[in-house]
């Protein structure tokens, strides 16, 4: 992603409503002077979610993070810093200047208009005349215009080079070959890798063309579906089918259905479950679990009712539970997709309802699929160490706890049997597949007096900038800060926002919410000159202290010196401690 310029992230932090940004997926009462909703990172019924519109900050107190809009929307939507200063700098209309390696912002640049473009190629060529057997056949699957639309369904033409003719006098070769929309043959440098193929474009959580699924048209054709390769847009491991339409449904609902086709995405979609994905071919990753996680902890898995969709279902729910998702799976069978489900006379959307509500548990739908209670004690022995082998990653001790509950519940065994083979694997297992995602956090301890001191008058500066200049930087010794009072006040005369001053001071995300959590809080205006002096008092009296410390040691060696402690040094000492009182 390109960098853009400083001035524009000041400007979207000036200019931006923070309120008018957050309302549109908080509903926000006005307590005070801040603003209250029910927190959208977590769910809970007590409203703990803050926004102080005059910072332009926001903080919830049940998760302790906050920030600015910007922040928000990084924590919402799930984007990054860029793509969330762009998306606000195009909706507030505030222009976007960028910097850095021109070459490398030609590059992304390029080919995202490549992907456009071709997309545009494929719509277009849907409804022309030569795309009518194309339309015939997406009619004939029941699949509408609004769908068409929506997903921007499009058709590549059974031609070598009809892309390649429509791109080449745009772009050089090179960057035509890093798209993976092409590539090289007999027949020419650069040919359509996608022919005769329904197009169904992926997209990046902004909405942008970064790859493309084409199902055959032919019979004869071996490759069903075609994806395009790992490109710089394109990272498989962790992207689903439709998920830029979806993502915000399944926040809503708080629960995502996943399936492995676009046709059964669509026709989930079509019937009215708008919160699906699909996982498009590629084996679910923990990647993809990660990037889930943060809009919902509940999945319905709904795969093909074959046996490569019941592995499949297994080992997905595996790695769904091991990063902390809450799963069940929904078993069609027949060997149904839920396209087959659908297409179906006599059945409908309630039935499709009833079969979520009831989706089984992931041990469950395991015993029942691998037959596994028909088995000797011997397998059933097997199969619990299998079992335990997988549970003990999941690291949601209530999860983990289920799971075993469950798995004890049906093989009719005590759940203290289970728990103790449990622990006797664990010790094997549990540390070498968890010793590297363990990340050294940084811990900031604001326990002393001093520290405490540094965050009240920080508390009263975010507040009141005006009060920064008067406050004693030298004296700061908590490093972060002394950065953000710093920041303060070089930029006192420019009038900013704590939601500004905050990108000044960049930092550890720990940080940033320390310091969201200080301009939340507005200090009792009726204590803030005592709270000032007090806490400037407190920081004056810290050299004195350590230097009466110091003194003190001195008289004392001396004294088991036995040589008499120097009339000047005690002198020293009570002007000292004078000072104190
Ligand atoms: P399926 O074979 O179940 O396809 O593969 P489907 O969705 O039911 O297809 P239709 O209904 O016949 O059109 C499930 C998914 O696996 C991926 C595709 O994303 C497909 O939707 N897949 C399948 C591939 O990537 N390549 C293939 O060759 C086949
Ligand atoms: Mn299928």
């Amino acid at each position: 992603m390109r960098r853009i310029a400083q001035e524009t992230i000041n400007r979207v932090l000036e200019e931006v409503d923070i309120l008018d940004v957050i309302s549109q997926y908080v509903d926000l009462k006005k307590r005070g002077q801040n603003y209250f909703g029910l927190s959208p990172f977590r769910s809970e019924t007590k409203p703990s979610f803050s926004v102080a519109p005059d910072k332009n900050m926001w903080y919830d107190f049940g998760s302790a993070q906050g920030g600015n809009a910007v922040q928000f929307l990084i924590e919402y939507e799930k984007i990054s810093f860029p793509e969330a200063v762009r998306s606000l700098a195009e909706k507030y209309g505030i222009e976007i200047t960028e910097l850095g390696n021109k070459e490398q912002n030609n590059l992304y640049d390029q080919l995202y208009e490549i992907h456009e473009l071709a997309c545009i190629y494929f719509e277009n060529s849907l409804k022309a005349a030569s795309g009518s057997k194309a339309k015939k056949y997406l009619i004939e699957r029941n699949f509408d215009d609004n769908i068409i639309n929506k997903f921007r369904i499009g058709f590549a033409s059974d031609s070598w080079d009809s892309l390649v003719k429509e791109l080449k006098d745009k772009f050089e070769n090179d960057i035509l070959k890093k798209s993976g929309l092409f590539s090289e043959s007999k027949k020419g440098p650069l040919i359509d890798r996608f022919r005769n193929r329904i197009m169904f474009p992926f997209f990046s959580l902004s909405g942008k063309v970064i790859g493309f699924s084409g199902r055959s048209l032919s019979e004869k054709e071996d490759v069903k579906y075609l994806n395009s390769p790992e490109t710089l847009l394109f990272e498989k491991s962790k992207i689903f089918y439709g998920s830029y339409q979806t993502l915000p449904n399944i926040r809503k609902q708080n629960f995502a259905i996943l399936v492995e086709g676009q046709t059964d995405f669509l026709r989930l979609v079509e019937q009215g479950f708008d919160n699906v994905l699909a996982t498009s071919g590629t084996a679910f990753s923990s990647k993809h679990a990660i990037a889930l996680k943060k809009y919902t902890n509940r999945v319905i898995l709904c795969y093909d009712s074959d046996s490569a969709g019941i592995n499949a279902a297994i080992r997905t729910s595996y790695v769904l539970l091991q990063n902390g998702i809450e799963t069940r799976v929904l078993h069609l069978g027949n060997g149904d997709d839920p396209d087959d489900f659908f297409k179906k006379e006599n059945t409908t959307k309630e039935d499709f309802r009833t079969l979520i509500k009831t989706a089984a548990h992931p041990i469950s739908f395991i015993i029942t699929q691998k037959e596994i209670l028909s088995q000797g004690a011997a397998d059933q022995s097997k199969f619990l160490n299998e079992c335990i082998g997988e549970i003990q990653l999941v690291p949601d001790v209530m999860i983990r706890n289920d799971l075993v509950r469950k798995l004890a519940n049906q093989l009719g065994v005590v759940e203290a049997e289970v728990f103790e083979r449990f622990s006797n694997l664990k010790q094997k297992r549990y540390k070498s597949s968890h010793k590297e995602e363990v990340s050294p956090t940084e811990i900031t301890h604001y326990n002393s007096s001093e520290d405490k001191a540094q965050l009240e008058l920080i508390k009263l500066a975010l507040h009141s900038p005006t009060l920064a200049t008067g406050m004693p930087l030298a004296l700061f010794s908590n490093k972060l800060l002394y950065n953000v009072l710093k920041v303060l006040i070089d930029n006192s005369d420019k009038d900013y926002n704590p939601g500004q001053i905050l990108e000044l001071i960049g930092g550890s995300p720990e940080q940033r919410n320390l310091i969201a959590s200080l301009a939340i809080e507005a200090p009792d205006k009726a204590y803030q000159t005592v709270i000032l002096s007090d806490c400037i008092n407190t920081l004056e009296r810290q050299p004195i202290k350590k230097e009466i410390a110091l003194l003190r040691d001195k008289i004392r060696r001396l004294e088991e010196d036995d040589s008499s402690p120097d009339k000047a040094l005690l002198e020293e000492l009570s002007a000292l401690q004078k000072k104190l009182q």
